[in-house]
């Protein structure tokens, strides 16, 4: 990093040649706040706001009508939101719904593919975040198979990253589905998608992933690598609002393959009001919709994607590489005492950096009281997200700035819990 300049004035040179500066105004953050929690809640957007007003407007002079007769029809929401989405997943249109919950969508999934699959294990890695573990576990009991034996966990070489080569170290004949994060939550390495789909199928499994940290920050291209399913969550990157719709994809070449939670908003659009007791399926990704969606947590989408395809989901990575690329050289400039456990290299890390630091969660809540919100993930990662949308490299300097000044001061020592490791 020769020419890296770390002072605030080259942040703000930065942040004046940037091509997204324009977006942020469309954000509001809470009070003088650097926001640097995007990762886990995306910030309040008038976009969004404003297709969910027009979603309570609706509601309120159509009443039952708004069904159909609403702009958009609410009827079609999951399947209108799966096409967009679909234009920043490298997806094809009927490859895409935004249905359920992530959760939600790794049971119907993962359910549903291990029923299609011949193996009978599910291989995932013991970097996951929780949720995706405890629903493939119950699946996995839920058809008489031991957890214990049947959840083949990938392991890390250096507590941080999944190398393929761990992924591949973990499946056997007897896999069924590989099931991994685009984006580790808690490291923030960006995982090589076609490497690892390649691995699932040279084994005859299916490959799978959880795109929770990557949708909206990261471009992908999973129809091109052959991904078989995906799920994500709409209330990070995607800044959709608290609790927003989730979504999932299915790969064209599976559209035979029956959903696990089968319900009656993935019948056929045609025959779902005839209100048989045969389930038909709609074809594609529609057909995995369960329940009536929730108008007014996929609402706010319609406005959030407005954004993101104004701004174009390649610019968004770029931006969003150069904050993190920015981030990363400021902490070897000047927290020595700090480590980042995030890769270095562009294609390996997705949109947030984990900064390591033996008391991580003290540094977290002073951070947080001095106006820098971050979270923390023990035992020892403060997590920093400058989502592309509304951070700039000055907000990314003033925030080490602050981090520095607290260490400098032994603020954090106020905020032990007594709990935390302190190594
Ligand atoms: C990787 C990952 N998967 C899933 C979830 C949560 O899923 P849900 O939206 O069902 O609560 C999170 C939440 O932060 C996550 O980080």
């Amino acid at each position: 990093m020769d020419d890296f300049d770390g002072s605030q004035s080259a942040a703000r040179m930065r942040d004046a040649e940037a091509a997204l500066t324009g977006l942020r105004e469309r954000f509001e953050t809470p009070g003088d706040a650097i926001y640097l929690d995007g990762n886990s809640l995306g910030l309040y957007g008038e976009d969004a706001a404003e297709t969910l007003q027009r979603a309570v407007d609706q509601w309120r002079d159509l009443g039952i009508e708004a069904w159909t007769e609403a702009d958009p029809p609410w009827f079609d929401y999951g399947e209108l939101l799966g096409d967009r989405l679909a234009g920043i997943l490298g997806a094809k249109p009927a490859e895409c719904v935004a249905a359920n919950s992530t959760t939600v969508n790794i049971h119907t999934l993962v359910g549903g593919f291990l029923d299609a699959a011949d193996g009978t294990e599910v291989v995932v890695n013991e970097l996951d975040f929780p949720t995706d573990h405890y629903a493939i576990r119950s699946q996995l009991r839920a058809r008489g198979l031991d957890p214990d034996d049947h959840l083949v966990v990938a392991e890390s070489e250096d507590g941080r990253t999944i190398t393929p080569d761990a992924v591949e170290a973990a499946v056997s004949e007897e896999t069924a589905v590989v099931f991994m994060p685009s984006v580790l939550y808690r490291s923030g390495q960006l995982l090589d998608v076609d490497a690892i789909t390649d691995v699932a199928h040279e084994h005859g499994a299916y490959a799978g992933f959880d795109l929770a940290h990557s949708v909206g920050a990261v471009d992908h291209d999973l129809h091109r690598a052959g991904v078989d399913f995906a799920v994500w969550c709409s209330y990070k990157y995607l800044n959709a609002g608290p609790g927003a719709v989730g979504g999932l994809f299915v790969h064209e070449e599976n559209f035979d393959v029956d959903p696990h939670l089968a319900g009656w908003w993935g019948n056929e659009d045609d025959t779902q009001f005839e209100m048989r007791h045969e389930f038909r399926p709609a074809e594609g990704a529609a057909g995995w919709q369960i329940g009536t969606v929730n108008v007014f947590s996929a609402a706010p989408l319609f406005g959030a994607l407005d954004v993101v395809e104004a701004a174009g989901i390649d610019e968004i990575r770029s931006h969003s590489v150069s904050l993190t690329w920015y981030l990363v050289g400021l902490v070897d400039e000047r927290l020595p005492e700090c480590s980042v456990g995030t890769p270095r290299e562009a294609e390996r890390r997705g949109g947030h950096v984990a900064i390591e630091h033996p008391e991580a969660g003290a540094v977290s809540r002073a951070l947080r009281d001095r106006g820098v919100v971050v979270d923390y993930r023990p035992p020892n990662v403060v997590r920093l997200a400058p989502s592309p949308y509304y951070v700039g490299h000055e907000d990314v300097w003033l925030a080490v700035d602050e981090l520095r000044a607290i260490l400098d001061e032994d603020a954090h020592e106020q905020y032990r819990t007594g709990e935390e490791t302190v190594t």
